[in-house]
């Protein structure tokens, strides 16, 4: 089974394009619900109120779970799904100002929304990812509809092009205008 990683930063449009996913009859699974449903081991970050991970338990477990699995391709979507065991991961990228407003309309505060401003900004899922999977593809959705950025995440599954690879997104010009 090919397992691909559906990653990115908060806000950048998992969950909107896994459900598109789902839709167009692609198999996926939310990693944070393997996480609940394996007892995946974690802790609370009152600082940024979210949950820390056990990443090692984390791959041990899904991989597990996931080996007696069947479709030809598995969309394994979350900003932790890189850490299990993938031959792909496709990146998603959000214009830092863009992000910004997204994560606002949710009604996160300020001090979440900047770390994940800045988490963007530096590149840190895609280095995460970069670090353990071996084709690894960015796709940008800022300023797109849902139904075109899946379109662009199934070329990168599909063609595996050079032009999604990473290096062409770059937004640390923006790092002094933010902090
Ligand atoms: N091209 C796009 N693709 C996906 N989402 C988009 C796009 N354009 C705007 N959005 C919007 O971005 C917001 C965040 O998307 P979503 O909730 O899917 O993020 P997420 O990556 O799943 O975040 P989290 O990691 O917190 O679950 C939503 O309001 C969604 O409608
Ligand atoms: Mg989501």
């Amino acid at each position: 089974m090919r397992v691909v990683a559906l990653t990115g930063t908060p806000g950048t449009g998992k969950s909107g394009i896994s459900a598109e996913l789902e839709k167009r009859g692609y198999a996926v699974l939310e990693i944070a619900a393997l996480i609940d449903s394996l007892h995946v081991r974690t802790s609370f970050n009152p600082e940024y109120s979210s949950r820390e991970v056990d990443t090692d338990e984390l791959r041990t477990k899904v991989d597990g779970h996931l080996s007696s699995m069947k479709p030809a391709m598995l969309f394994l979507s979350g900003h932790l799904s890189h850490f299990a065991t993938c031959g792909t991961a496709v990146v998603l990228r959000c214009e830092p100002h863009t992000l910004h407003e997204r994560l606002r309309r949710r009604g996160w505060n300020e001090a979440k929304i900047l770390e994940n401003v800045r988490a963007e900004i530096l590149d840190v899922i895609l280095v995460e990812a970069s670090e353990r999977i071996k084709d690894v593809f960015e796709v940008d959705t800022t300023g797109r509809e849902v139904t075109s950025a899946t379109d662009i995440v199934l070329d990168a599954v599909g063609k595996m092009p050079d032009s999604l690879r990473p290096g062409r997104i770059n937004w640390t010009g923006e790092i002094e205008e933010w902090f």
